[in-house]
């Protein structure tokens, strides 16, 4: 870094805001979805001693997990550790990890009467612990140039959770509530717009310099669908998100029947699931717009010479082009062997250096 330049200004000039701007950058940024994750030791290590919602809640175990992928690997952003429901709690539904299962909400919404009864109550409140989490993050990150990335759910994910309770085939409870009692969706949305803008505007100002929006259920509509009851509150999320003035990702799984719809409603960048490949979903979503994709998660758990092809094959598949951010195409699987999350870290850096270029 030379003499001159700032914390701050080292982290713009960063890979991955560049990247994130579509200017070319000297090597093609990469994170990965859940890096900080079961898969490492030290992330097993520490849970052995906190629940997952002591984690997330304790802005030093949050920072301190936050910070475990960015030590072992040469990683190109942090995304802070959190998960997408505790906001959900906050609104009033009994939230719990349980082991070997994953999230349950005790008490999901199933009337127009439970959805009057949801709070919206400020973010700051509930999520004190993760705004805390990325201050002390945003230190330790500064001096290395590297960005933060904060996050949350999108309505139609956070919707489906709170009524459904936890996961689901068919979102039987989901889809009838919105299909029989679209009023009510359209309370129950709203409220959740309102939740999710004021939780990532207090995570730029909490020092998130990029937000992601995960709409990991979208796939359960038809497009019809999605652009009828889903888009509007997605739009109306991502307009307050850009409106904070960071770039916003918006990552969804099993919509690539209408990867156009996606992208029309309105983030910096879209992130891709490993069902389309990467050149396909590029020209769908416009050449103009910056993507993040789409390794199969599944391949880091495969031998190194199978990774590797999947790795190179994305790669050709950008073409090289600025504008392409290299994660996975869902979150990495706890099998998942540490040493290849190295190499495929390294190999991507390798592969894709620019001559010349700074970074
Ligand atoms: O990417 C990161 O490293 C940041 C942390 C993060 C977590 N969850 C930690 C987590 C993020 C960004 C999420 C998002 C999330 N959580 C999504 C959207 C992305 C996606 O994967 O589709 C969803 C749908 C959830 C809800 C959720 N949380 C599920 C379904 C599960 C159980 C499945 C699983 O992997 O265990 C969780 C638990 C969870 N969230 C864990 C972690 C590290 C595992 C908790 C543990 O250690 O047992």
């Amino acid at each position: 870094m030379p003499a001159s330049a700032t914390p701050a200004s080292a982290t713009e000039n960063s890979r991955f805001l560049k990247t994130l701007r579509g200017e070319p950058a000297d090597r093609t940024p990469i994170w990965l979805m859940r890096q900080a994750g079961r898969y490492m030791p030290e992330y097993r290590a520490l849970r052995e001693h906190h629940t997952m919602l002591e984690s997330i809640h304790s802005p030093e175990l949050s920072a301190e997990i936050t910070m475990q992928p960015m030590e072992a690997f040469d990683l190109d952003a942090a995304i802070i550790f959190s998960d997408i429901l505790p906001p959900l709690a906050g609104m009033g539904l009994d939230l719990d990890f349980i082991k070997g299962v994953g999230p349950r909400l005790g008490n999901p919404v199933r009337s127009r009467r439970d959805i009057d009864a949801l709070r919206t109550p400020p973010m700051a409140e509930v999520m004190g612990g993760t705004l805390g989490a990325i201050r002390l993050v945003r230190e330790a990150l500064d001096t290395r140039g590297i960005p933060l990335i904060g996050f949350s759910g999108a309505p139609f994910t956070l919707a489906s959770y709170a009524i459904e309770g936890g996961g689901s085939k068919s979102y039987v409870n989901a889809k009838g509530l919105m299909y029989s009692d679209p009023d009510a969706w359209h309370v129950l949305m709203s409220k959740l717009v309102i939740v999710v803008s004021d939780y990532l505007a207090s995570q730029v100002a909490a020092g998130a310099q990029v937000l992601q929006l995960f709409d990991s259920w979208a796939g359960a509509l038809g497009r019809l669908d999605y652009e009828r009851y889903a888009q509007p509150y997605t739009r109306r999320v991502l307009a307050s998100a850009l409106a904070t003035g960071v770039p916003v990702i918006h990552f969804s799984t099993g919509t690539g029947a209408y990867l156009e719809s996606i992208a029309a409603a309105g983030p910096t960048a879209v992130g891709v699931d490993f069902h389309t490949p990467l050149d396909e979903a590029w020209a769908r979503i416009g050449m103009d717009r910056v993507i993040m994709g789409n390794l199969d998660p599944v391949l880091l758990h495969a031998p190194w010479e199978v990774l590797h092809r999947g790795a190179d094959d994305v790669l050709a598949r950008a073409g090289g082009r600025a504008g392409h951010i290299f994660n996975v195409g869902h979150g990495i699987i706890p099998e998942t062997p540490v040493d290849n999350v190295r190499r495929l870290v390294d190999h991507v850096h390798a592969a894709t250096a620019r001559p010349g270029s700074t970074a």
